[in-house]
């Protein structure tokens, strides 16, 4: 068993010239949809936005890692593939929202009514739309005023990520968006991370790679990014052995980092 004492902590030498965000989790609050997710399940709506963002991350990486790729989708595709699932999964253990799920009870299939599949439109649509937090724009001010070049490194589809920069307002405050879909393969898959030292013309090392995910800032650290993970629910770390570069409660750490 490793201690935190014991982990590897990679040591922020240099000030970073560049900073990267992960999108969903970091800049927009996937858990903003639960307000509506608890509308039209009573009682399960965040049981429901945790399943969904699970699944969500589980089938990316279903098909990264199974038979070479051949199975790709975009997240689009894999986030309304996980919302079905997550329905499914609620209105099965509770017979009150069974309107939405099963046509029949006593059947083995489960497949969601037009009730069901016009619940899920609702939260699709929400999810083209997901709330920043509250705190961002002002960051990415501060450092597009301080010159600090910025962006975006997802998962998420080239047009998902379009419509929740536009709706946040963020489009002229970002140099780069950068999907993983023209590689088809989703973080936390190294040629996944290779496009942001691409992008910017410098080594991982100078780059601040910012992620709410444990997960993507374990991973970003890995590859060798400077790392700040936003620790925004006040949970553990990933317990693999290695620590983030830094470690803080909201976007605004990001400009302690880099010294503003
Ligand atoms: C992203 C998700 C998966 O890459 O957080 O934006």
């Amino acid at each position: 068993m490793q201690y935190s004492s014991a982990m590897d902590t990679p040591k922020a030498s240099t000030k970073p010239r560049a900073v990267i965000f992960d999108a969903y989790g970091t800049l927009f609050d996937v858990y903003s949809i639960t307000a509506l997710a608890e509308q039209l399940f009573p009682g399960h709506g965040r049981a429901l936005a945790l399943l969904w963002r699970d699944k969500q991350i589980e089938y990316s990486r279903l098909v990264t890692t199974s038979n070479h790729g051949a199975h790709y989708q975009n997240f689009w595709t894999l986030t309304q593939a996980a919302l079905a699932y997550a329905i499914k999964v609620i209105v099965k253990n509770d017979h009150i929202t069974l309107t939405y799920g099963l046509n029949s009870i006593n059947s083995p299939v489960f497949s969601l009514t037009e009730s069901g599949q016009a619940a899920a439109a609702q939260l699709m649509a929400q999810y083209k739309q997901l709330s920043p937090f509250s705190e961002n724009k002002a960051v990415l001010e501060a450092l597009q005023a301080r010159g600090i070049p910025t962006g975006i490194l997802s998962n998420g589809s080239p047009d998902m990520l379009h419509a929740a920069v536009q709706s946040a307002g963020f489009g002229k405050l970002l140099a780069h968006v950068l999907s993983v879909d023209g590689i088809r393969k989703y973080k936390t898959h190294p040629d996944a991370y290779a496009l942001g030292t691409a992008a910017f013309g410098l080594p991982a090392g100078e780059i601040l790679f910012v992620s709410s995910n444990s997960w993507d800032a374990l991973a970003a650290t890995w590859y060798g990014y400077q790392t700040l993970w936003i620790n925004r629910q006040n949970l553990p770390f990933d317990e693999l052995g290695t620590q983030p570069t830094h470690v803080g409660r909201s976007l605004d750490a990001v400009l302690g980092v880099v010294g503003l």
